[in-house]
């Protein structure tokens, strides 16, 4: 199906309204493969139509697949690798001693605010079993959210194809923390049941869900306008404890989020701390 006279403009509304996702010209392609796809599925004969099915059908199904088709979901285990050097070498040292001076020594949450498919959840997983041993005592907890229902699905079942795996940079983590089934290797039960998901939009008030002592908000930044991205940026680091750490892309930075998120690198990665001194305003 072929993006007609002010067809483009009006899918980029769609794709703002619903995912914050700022998507330009060059994009038409995406529009007409994937959109194009489900449109004529549904029996509409152009982007017009569909613009009107789904922003008025009451069709939350179809919200969900438009949002799934329009968002980017590239991600491997231990992506770029210093972000989990950093993790476990830099960031849960220091949080474990400011957990212990508030009284709670064996106490973790960590968030992966655009978790995709899993990956990202289960690698901070191993990460914490690997640097904390059996866990056997210690409360706690990953939350993966991410905007996209199939891909919440598939990281709930925890099971990845061989070419998945291979994509891992740290094939004996992978040998060590994954299990044989069929059509793949899942995730240990050990890991697996570390992470909890929900299906959150970021772009939209953010639920109660509690503080944490580092959140993981890689490669979702760029698809967002600028005022988006700081208005995000502020509310996430409101959840994060007075000790918390907020981790960012490879390609991503803070610099205009304000005088409060100064960078640091530690293990090859950007990491930040916000500023306490500096007021964060909401
Ligand atoms: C490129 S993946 C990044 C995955 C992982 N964080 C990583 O760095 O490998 C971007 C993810 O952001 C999600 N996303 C896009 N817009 C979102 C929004 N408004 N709210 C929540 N998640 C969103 C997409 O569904 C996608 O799974």
């Amino acid at each position: 199906m072929q993006l007609r006279q002010g067809e483009m403009s009006l899918m980029r509304q769609l794709a703002l309204q619903l995912a914050g996702i700022a998507l330009d010209d060059s994009k038409g392609y995406l529009i007409e493969s994937r959109l194009g796809a489900i449109a004529r599925r549904i029996g509409c004969g152009n982007f017009n139509e569909l613009y009107f099915r789904v922003r008025y059908g009451n069709d939350k199904a179809l919200v969900d697949e438009i949002v799934a088709a329009i968002t980017t979901h590239e991600t491997t285990f231990f992506r770029d690798g210093g972000p989990f050097d950093a993790l476990q070498w830099k960031l849960l040292p220091e949080v474990l001693d400011a957990r212990e001076r508030l009284g709670q020594p064996r106490r973790l949450r960590i968030w992966s605010a655009a978790c995709s498919t899993g990956q990202e959840p289960y690698s901070i997983g191993m990460v914490l079993h690997e640097t904390l041993g059996s866990l056997a005592g210690w409360d706690v907890q990953i939350v993966g959210s991410d905007i996209a229902r199939p891909t919440l699905e598939a990281a709930q079942g925890g099971v990845y194809a061989p070419h998945e795996m291979a994509r891992s940079a740290r094939p004996a983590l992978m040998a060590k923390y994954f299990e044989p089934v069929p059509g793949g290797h899942r995730v240990v039960d050990a890991v697996r049941k570390l992470v909890t998901f929900r299906q959150l939009n970021l772009l939209e008030p953010l639920p109660a869900l509690g503080q944490f002592d580092v959140v993981f908000l890689r490669n979702v930044l760029i698809y967002f306008e600028a005022e988006a991205r700081r208005s995000l940026v502020r509310r996430v680091a409101g959840t994060l404890l007075p000790h918390g750490w907020l981790v960012v892309g490879a390609a991503e930075n803070l610099l205009d989020a304000g005088p409060e998120f100064v960078p640091e690198t530690h293990c090859r990665a950007t990491v930040y701390q916000p500023n306490r001194r500096t007021p964060v305003c909401s």
